[in-house]
């Protein structure tokens, strides 16, 4: 379903204690103001459980910040699709860029990853999004077909309604540079295009493809008024209550 969606990245921020206060917080001004968004919040694994028992799923979902490429079995430190499914959780951050440069995650790997949270019925936001030198030599739209293409060719196209995709330029994330609202749009309706050509035209029109970068209060609104911005990815600005709830009132 083509939704409208704010998704906050915590990334490795905020303790135990002020997790859960955020998370109920944020569940509590949902149920109020009942937001026209989908809101969805991605903590460390270790307050996943916590998280999914104290906010209530109808207002706010929780997602993890990612998953691991394998069913099961000797990878220390991994956590798997079937496990979080066990836990109740319905959503997981695919290949962020944050994993792609410091975890070394190919294109490959980010296959197998949402594999896995196909198989078990989670709704993965795959992120794709090019890096400074690639869109200074213009080569943004392919660097970003080639992700799109590498990690979706290879998945079941029925899975493919499960997908929320997040582009995010990696030169606009957590350094107050934001992709200007017609340089996000034009890369947005050209994933589109991508998914239309590819997969059809059912998958290009269900899926929600969020914008992520720098995204905060002040330029939010002018971001998801772009025609095929369905909402954002945010992490820094998620972490601050006040932030949060403005640039959720914003994704109309
Ligand atoms: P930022 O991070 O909003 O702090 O730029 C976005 C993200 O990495 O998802």
């Amino acid at each position: 379903m083509r939704n409208k969606i704010v998704a906050g990245n915590w990334k490795m921020n905020l303790n135990y204690e002020e997790a859960i206060q955020l998370g109920t917080n944020l569940n509590a001004w949902i149920a109020d103001n009942q937001p026209t968004a989908e809101v969805i919040i991605a903590p460390s694994f270790i307050y996943l459980q916590t998280l999914l028992e104290a906010v209530d799923e109808q207002y706010l979902k929780i997602a993890s910040q990612d998953i691991s490429a394998h069913a099961k079995g000797a990878y220390t430190g991994d956590v798997s699709a079937e496990q979080l499914d066990s836990i109740g959780l319905d959503f997981a951050i695919v290949g962020h860029s944050e994993r792609r440069d410091y975890q070394g995650e190919s294109d490959t790997i980010i296959a197998e990853k949402l594999k896995q949270a196909f198989k078990h019925q989670i709704n993965p936001i795959f992120c794709v999004g090019e890096k400074l030198e690639e869109r200074e030599a213009g080569d943004h739209f392919s660097v970003v077909k080639t992700q799109v293409l590498n990690a979706l060719t290879y998945q079941d196209k029925e899975d493919l309604s499960r997908l929320i995709i997040a582009y995010e330029p990696v030169w606009a994330i957590g350094t107050g540079k934001t992709a200007t609202p017609e340089q996000a749009q034009e890369i947005h309706a050209f994933i589109r295009k991508v998914l239309n050509d590819e997969f059809g035209v059912e998958v290009a029109n269900n899926t929600s493809i969020l914008y992520g970068g720098s995204v905060n209060a002040a330029n939010a609104d002018e971001i998801f008024s772009q025609p095929d911005i369905d909402g954002g990815l945010v992490g820094g600005a998620s972490l601050k209550y006040d932030d949060f709830v403005q640039i959720i009132a914003a994704c109309k």
